[in-house]
């Protein structure tokens, strides 16, 4: 695992939340996107050496949409950025670590992503994202 790629938080409203982090905060927003497969609409902000993803559902029915049911808002997932994400697949499998997706699915921006169930991480659902442009040059 080499870098906390980004920490997703699930809001009703983008742009109420965009009042904390980009206006009172002061973190720059660089993105905001739809991102039907998933059933949100993301804005992406800059925090330095990471990002912050504010996820705002499309319906009460999407998986973002039960969490705020289920929980209200907060922390959604934290994601992972790594260079093969089979292999790390692979070696979560061996250690029979329970995951979500058993093999990756295509995410935003074309990065290649699964999610690590909760109860293997202590509570918090966790993504594995393997940019578009990933380099392997570690392996
Ligand atoms: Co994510």
């Amino acid at each position: 695992l080499k870098r906390i790629d980004h920490i997703a938080i699930a809001v009703n409203n983008l742009e109420e939340s965009l009042g904390f982090y980009q206006d009172a905060l002061g973190l720059h927003c660089f993105s905001i996107e739809t991102v039907e497969e998933q059933g949100v609409r993301v804005a992406k902000l800059d925090a330095g050496n990471t990002h912050i993803e504010l996820l705002e559902p499309l319906s009460p029915e999407t998986p973002v949409g039960k969490f705020l049911t289920k929980r209200g808002q907060g922390l959604h997932h934290l994601c992972f950025g790594i260079d093969d994400i089979e292999q790390e697949l692979q070696q979560l499998k061996g250690k029979e670590t329970k995951l979500i997706d058993e093999s990756p699915k295509i995410g935003a921006g074309g990065a290649k992503i699964a999610f690590v169930h909760p109860s293997a991480t202590g509570g918090v659902l966790m993504e594995l994202s393997q940019p578009l442009d990933a380099t392997k040059a570690d392996h």
